[in-house]
């Protein structure tokens, strides 16, 4: 597995560990400003998930369950399901290798789905949570038929048309118009990711967990983190969220859409170092 580290390790980061994971179809890259502004006395690492980015999807691919179903009736074809709880448990194993210790796991989107995946799995390996841009409900039936077609695509026609699909969803309009650097990257990354992976992610995706009946038990410190023009999960759910986990606390992130920590990575940082100063 491919893993970016700050420049610390953890033995000479008395404050903690950060475990930042990616949102999907991205990699790594999108914690950029994360990684270069990382608080003093923490360490950090940012994986590219299984199949992202320069991680491989085939090495683990005889790993991966198979499943002709997913979700409500939902036909995909019979191939790899790439799962939340299994990139749980990679992130689970990455931790225990290389921190040693219990982490803050911050994710984004798709890596939120994972963090909540990993407390639910190893709690012990979870020192506070940061939620961004994300939910805990499952796909709507109308969100699941949504990936079916997007993943028919992938396989036809490869990811670029994923990219047109999707990049207008994943960023506010005033980045869209106006910050061609995040634009660029944000394609790049969606057009280096494998068709094989986009369609075991998407299946993945739609066969996720409802965390919301868990939200209440959640019982380590958390930041819910959302951009103001988030489209693909709006303030109202991020604020749904945080209300039903004790003590959490909201950021909104104005001006920024569905990839707060590029869009705004100032705002994004300053929220997670208010955050991180509560709790080490
Ligand atoms: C992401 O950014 O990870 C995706 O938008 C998540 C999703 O499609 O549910």
């Amino acid at each position: 597995m491919h893993v970016n580290r700050s420049d610390d390790g953890p033995r000479d980061a008395p404050r903690g560990s950060i475990l930042f994971v990616h949102g999907f179809p991205l990699d790594s890259s999108v914690w950029t400003h994360q990684l270069a502004a990382l608080p003093a006395g923490w360490h950090a690492l940012a994986p590219d998930l299984r199949g992202f980015g320069r991680s491989p999807l085939g090495a683990w691919a005889g790993e991966l369950s198979s499943g002709r179903r997913v979700g409500n009736g939902i036909a995909f074809p019979d191939e790899p399901v790439l799962t939340m709880d299994r990139l749980a448990d990679d992130m689970a194993a990455l931790i225990e290798k290389e921190v040693g210790r219990p982490a803050v796991i911050c994710g984004l989107s798709m890596g939120g789905y994972v963090a909540l995946s990993l407390w639910r799995r190893r709690p012990d390996l979870v020192r506070a949570l940061v939620l961004a841009d994300t939910r805990a409900e499952t796909d709507s039936d109308e969100a699941r038929e949504n990936r079916r077609r997007t993943a028919q695509l992938a396989r036809e026609e490869g990811a670029r048309p994923v990219a047109d699909a999707m990049i207008g969803n994943l960023l506010a309009p005033a980045t869209l118009d106006g910050d061609s650097d995040v634009v660029d990257r944000v394609r790049r990354m969606i057009l280096a990711t494998p068709p094989a992976t986009l369609v075991a992610a998407l299946a993945g995706l739609a066969a996720r967990h409802d965390a919301t009946g868990e939200l209440p038990h959640i019982d380590v410190p958390t930041l819910v983190v959302v951009g103001e023009q988030d489209a693909v999960t709006p303030p109202a759910v991020a604020r749904s969220m945080a209300d039903a986990i004790p003590g959490a606390r909201l950021a909104i992130i104005p001006g920024a859409g569905h990839l707060a920590c590029l869009e705004a990575p100032e705002a994004f940082n300053q929220a997670l170092a208010a955050f991180l100063d509560g709790i080490g």
